[in-house]
């Protein structure tokens, strides 16, 4: 029996409960989450026609109108009349695209030669119907000698997941023309805008209903080493002007090596502050504290010294002042020319990311002292370092509590056992010092590290022993968050896509259940009359429940995570006098084969798992029921 004292709400649970922790791995902003379709548009990678084959009298000039992206390509005669000039780019894993709808090409031209100039883009699909076909093309003039932006609207004839951009220089022979930011779009983007979003990704994480969402990473906040750290002022402004940096994952696991990964920044703060309104998230910015990943660099050489920190703090009060300054400020006014006047209403930042020893508060504190100087209401996240355990979680948590960090972000990638074993992690934590951001997880269960139910079940088990703690935990997001079947680095993760589709994974399912339901208050439980606790479940059963005041719900949340099917009577105690429950819904995901998941090993995408939608009928105050094997309902 599990009775549920409905007269005795206890703790709130925070509107930032559940959210999404995003990072560019596995190809999640460029060639995922970010809609922009050519790689390597501006010409500046390290290798500047990565990404691209040139044809015909193609040369590489650096001169051109953006200062911090200053390479673009001339076209010049080919030297025939049979043959042509032009430059081709291969997109991320090919460029998707789907017949019928609208793409929007643009670039930045000028006409360097004696004639007029025309160039023409097409769409080319490489294996269309067994052959190779232009599957959508534009003529564009270009006019004069000024660089001017450009942009033509194509339509795809057919669907293609690997096609390729062509622009050639189109007409006269002897025409001479300059090209920089060579850009496609779908037109269709999340909320239209056009450096946008792909609009069935987004979908997915506004669909979430996200409480918080933090950026830009992970690791990358850190970069492989201080240069290539993540420096949010090269991510806001005019598009064509952010300077390309590194990836810093693109170094990592030889097996999965990509050295065409760079950020393009094209997705960059003001479009994560966007992204944070629209999917109804508060904001979670993570900057660099000033060491870089202290995996990647051991020794103290990529140690800011701490009396030259002052650049990274003015960025992270810059940063404040980016996201609720007024108009009338520098970095407000241009948050207002990006188009949003209005502020963001930043209330949280977190400085470093996975960093320890004593150099990390060190390097902290004078970060602390200085935005509570100037931002006394901004609440601060802090690190308990790379692992939730040992040595540097058990010096850096008392190192926080002593700073007074507002909340500690801690981190938790483990096996099963350990999702089994850490139901009860925060029933005894202590209550006076910060609040827990369970700021990146997942189960990585039965030695497999790639996606599978029981991996979700576990952490729906875990996660009843958050709720219960929603007193002291008031974060929460799983991670990573995205990976293209093509370019993962890191599995599992949440969400799966390719260049045409995405699938939602189990671990998914759990996450937008919770956080879909995660009312106002805790609620006590008791198991057959004892107080219900986390420590490796109650018969394999973890509960949580919650009582939602702004919708008069109640809500149970019950992970059965043992192979038999268990009886369970839903009791709801202590309500008044004629009060009685008498509808409901559950929700229910569960899966026969604990392997499967909709994303499988070798790519395949299939919605195998979703939960399964019902009625039920609550009896007065008693609810009978069976929680199916191996299920989360
Ligand atoms: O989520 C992948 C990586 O795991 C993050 O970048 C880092 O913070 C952690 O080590």
């Amino acid at each position: 029996e599990l009775v549920l004292q409905t007269n005795k709400p206890g703790a709130p649970i925070q509107p930032t409960m559940y959210g999404l922790f995003f990072e560019d791995i596995n190809y999640a902003a460029d060639g995922g989450l970010y809609a922009e379709l050519v790689k390597n548009r501006s010409f500046d990678f390290p290798q500047n026609l990565m990404g691209w084959t040139t044809f015909g009298g193609v040369e590489l000039k650096n001169d051109g109108p953006f200062e911090r992206n200053p390479h673009y390509v001339r076209l010049t005669t080919a030297g025939h009349r049979d043959k042509h000039t032009g430059i081709e780019n291969e997109g991320f894993f090919g460029i998707g695209v789907k017949k019928g709808e609208e793409y929007r090409f643009s670039v930045w031209a000028r006409n360097v030669g004696q004639a007029p100039a025309k160039i023409r883009v097409e769409l080319v699909s490489p294996e269309s119907m067994g052959e190779t076909q232009t599957i959508a093309s534009k003529e564009i003039e270009i006019k004069g000698d000024k660089w001017t932006k450009y942009t033509a609207v194509i339509t795809p004839s057919v669907t293609d997941a690997k096609s390729v951009l062509r622009v050639f220089l189109a007409k006269p022979d002897n025409a001479v023309v300059d090209l920089e930011h060579v850009s496609l779009f779908p037109v269709d983007t999340w909320n239209g805008h056009e450096n946008g979003m792909r609009k069935d990704l987004a979908q997915k994480l506004a669909d979430l209903k996200p409480g918080i969402f933090r950026f830009p990473g992970g690791c990358i906040v850190e970069g492989t080493d201080l240069p290539t750290r993540y420096q949010w002022k090269n991510t806001v402004g005019p598009v064509e002007n952010r300077p390309v940096n590194e990836n810093r994952w693109h170094y990592t696991f030889p097996h999965r090596f990509f050295p065409d990964y760079y950020q393009s920044y094209g997705l960059g703060f003001y479009e994560y502050f966007l992204l944070s309104e629209e999917i109804g998230s508060e904001p979670l910015p993570i900057l660099s504290v000033g060491l870089a990943c202290q995996f990647q660099n051991p020794g103290a050489e990529a140690h800011v010294p701490v009396d030259s920190l002052q650049p990274y703090i003015q960025d992270a009060l810059d940063l404040i002042e980016f996201a609720n300054g007024g108009t009338d400020t520098k970095w407000g006014a241009l948050r207002a020319e990006m188009g949003h006047p209005a502020p963001f209403n930043l209330k949280y930042i977190g400085i470093g990311n996975e960093q320890w020893g004593p150099e990390y508060p060190e390097h902290l504190t004078p970060f602390l002292d200085a935005i509570r100087k100037a931002y006394p209401d901004i609440r601060i996240v802090g690190s308990s370092g790379p692992d939730s355990e040992g040595k540097q979680f058990d010096y850096l948590w008392p190192e926080m509590k002593r700073l007074k960090a507002d909340l500690v972000d801690e981190h938790f990638y483990r096996p099963e056992s350990w999702f089994l074993a850490q139901g009860a992690r925060y029933d005894n934590y202590d209550r006076k010092g910060p609040k827990v951001f369970a700021g990146e997880y997942a189960c990585h269960g039965r030695g497999k590290k790639w996606n599978h139910f029981n991996a979700a079940l576990l952490e729906a088990a875990f996660m009843t022993g958050l709720e219960r703690n929603a007193d002291i935990v008031h974060m929460a997001t799983y991670a990573p968050l995205f990976a293209h079947v093509e370019g993962w680095q890191w599995r599992p993760d949440m969400i799966w896509y390719d260049n045409l589709n995405s699938i939602p994974t189990c671990s998914y399912f759990v996450q937008q259940l919770f956080a879909e339901n995660k009312g106002t208050n805790v609620l006590p439980l008791t198991m057959d009359k004892k107080p219900l606790t986390g420590a490796e479940g109650q018969n394999g059963l973890f509960a949580s429940a919650v009582y939602d005041k702004d919708a008069d719900q109640y809500v149970v949340k019950v992970a059965n995570t043992s192979d038999t099917p268990q009886q369970l009577v839903l009791t709801f105690a202590g309500l008044k006098k004629k009060e009685s429950i008498t509808d409901g819904t559950s929700y229910t995901l569960a899966s026969k084969d604990l392997d499967l998941d909709n994303i499988e090993r070798d790519g395949s995408m299939n919605l195998n798992i979703a939960p399964v939608k019902a009625d039920i009928t609550v009896n007065g105050t008693k609810y009978d029921t069976t929680i199916a094997p191996n299920s989360f309902v």
